[in-house]
């Protein structure tokens, strides 16, 4: 506080009271206004926001790492390795033209949106109309947040994955929509109750979230799956929003569907692809929104109140990294498929039984029995404490997270193996 109010000094140039604009040509008084602490009250779709649960593992991280301790951080989801060499290129000579520096537009420039819709046929044989069915967004945070606000409102009731990343539930919540969490395992019991759900509640959910290749549980599906999601969907007029992030980053023979290779699927769904995990570009945000014009048009006329678009650089520059740089998200995903493969491994060594996933940038850990009693949350903390590894508690995705850890590929392989060890060495401690 003290401090915050020797900067203010500094930049007023003056003491507390010499700024006293006046109101209508009246002089306030000065001693007056420090009188009464005005109430400041935020919005109820803010409070309804529940506990951020990974802030004390944040604050742990931080203190230790103050304190010098080498963390290996391993529960962000946030790629450590830099973005091809020819996109940074691209930005830094766009970057120089100052006729990119004004405002760009909300959807993205037309060549990018053009891109994407070549990017969605290269790679699963999609037509998209570009002036249509493309939104340029900025991350697919955004999109997905944005897209929420411009279809719900309070009455309304959406269905969200269970467990989920944090995002799917919260932007459902800030609307004032309902969530109705369905789980995601089987598919079979996702299928049955999104269908129940549809026939029996009133009102009917009016939008279902879909996230495959799913974060946080790296859970994959084939083609068919989509075809009953869409089937439900379309006999009860559900629309569809499904988060494809991980829809390149995918392991051996496996190809993600996209839910658009789906026939009809245009009519009642969106589809998020972002260039954060594949092309390394999580920082610069940017991603896509393509599929039911309707859907997008909702979505292009919220973010033209919001967003003036990104800066154009780096939407140039994004157009050269779906251009050129198929061979690097592939061999992205082989970085991250070898360091899957280490990190299981270790795993088994300690006696930890984790399944391999099939795309994603992370292992979805069942917690071995002698130490599930903890608790995810605690057993994160103390794995923090004691082996100094950071990982995500499967309890920060919801209830249906409880019982695993959530661990994301992003160090080398030296430093994954080492954690392992970190972690066996520590939790050996605490079975005995
Ligand atoms: C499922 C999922 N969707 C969206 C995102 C965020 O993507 P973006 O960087 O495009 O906002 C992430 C990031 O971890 C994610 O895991």
């Amino acid at each position: 506080m003290e401090q915050g109010g020797r900067e203010e000094e500094a930049l007023t140039g003056g003491g507390r009271n010499d700024y006293n604009p006046g109101i209508g040509g009246v002089q306030i008084d000065g001693k007056g206004i420090g009188m009464k602490k005005p109430e400041i009250t935020v919005a109820r779709r803010i409070e309804r926001l529940p506990v951020y649960l990974f802030g004390q593992i944040n604050a742990l991280k931080t203190a230790k790492r103050h304190a010098g301790v080498d963390i290996i951080d391993l529960g962000m989801g946030n790629p450590n390795d830099p973005t091809p060499a020819p996109i940074v290129e691209k930005l830094r000579e766009a970057a120089l033209d100052p006729r990119n520096h004004r405002y760009s537009a909300s959807i993205g420039i037309p060549n990018l949106r053009r891109e994407a819709a070549k990017l969605y046929q290269r790679y699963w044989s999609v037509k998209l109309d570009p002036d249509k069915e493309v939104v340029t967004c900025i991350g697919s945070k955004e999109g997905f947040s944005h897209l929420c606000l411009a279809l719900l409102g309070s009455g309304d009731t959406a269905l969200a994955p269970a467990p989920a990343f944090p995002i799917h539930v919260h932007s459902i919540a800030m609307t004032g929509a309902n969530v109705i969490r369905v789980p995601i395992a089987p598919d079979s019991l996702f299928l049955s109750k999104m269908a129940d759900i549809a026939e029996h509640m009133t009102p009917k959910p009016k939008v279902a979230v879909l996230n495959y290749p799913h974060n946080p549980t790296t859970r994959t599906v084939e083609l068919d799956f989509f075809r009953e999601v869409v089937k439900i969907a379309r006999r009860h007029n559900i629309m569809l929003i499904q988060d494809f992030a991980y829809g390149l980053t995918t392991f051996g023979n496996y190809k993600a569907p996209s839910i658009l290779q789906v026939r009809g699927a245009k009519d009642l769904a969106v589809e998020f692809f972002t260039l954060s995990k594949g092309w390394n570009m999580a920082g610069w945000r940017i991603g896509f929104a393509v599929g039911n014009r309707q859907m997008l048009a909702a979505l292009a006329r919220v973010k033209g109140y919001y967003d003036y678009g990104i800066f154009q650089p780096i939407q140039i520059a994004t157009i050269i990294a779906m251009r050129h740089c198929d061979e690097h998200v592939k061999q992205q995903a082989k970085i991250y498929e070898r360091r899957r493969d280490v990190l299981c491994q270790q795993f088994a060594r300690i006696g930890w039984n984790v399944r391999r996933p099939r795309a994603t940038m992370f292992v979805w850990a069942p917690i071995p029995k002698a130490l599930r009693k903890m608790g995810s949350m605690d057993l994160a903390m103390k794995l923090l404490e004691e082996a100094n590894v950071a990982v995500s508690p499967g309890v920060g995705f919801g209830e249906e997270g409880e019982g695993y850890l959530r661990v994301a590929l992003v160090e080398n392989e030296q430093r994954l193996a080492q954690a392992v060890r970190q972690i066996g060495r520590a939790s050996r401690n605490w079975t005995t």
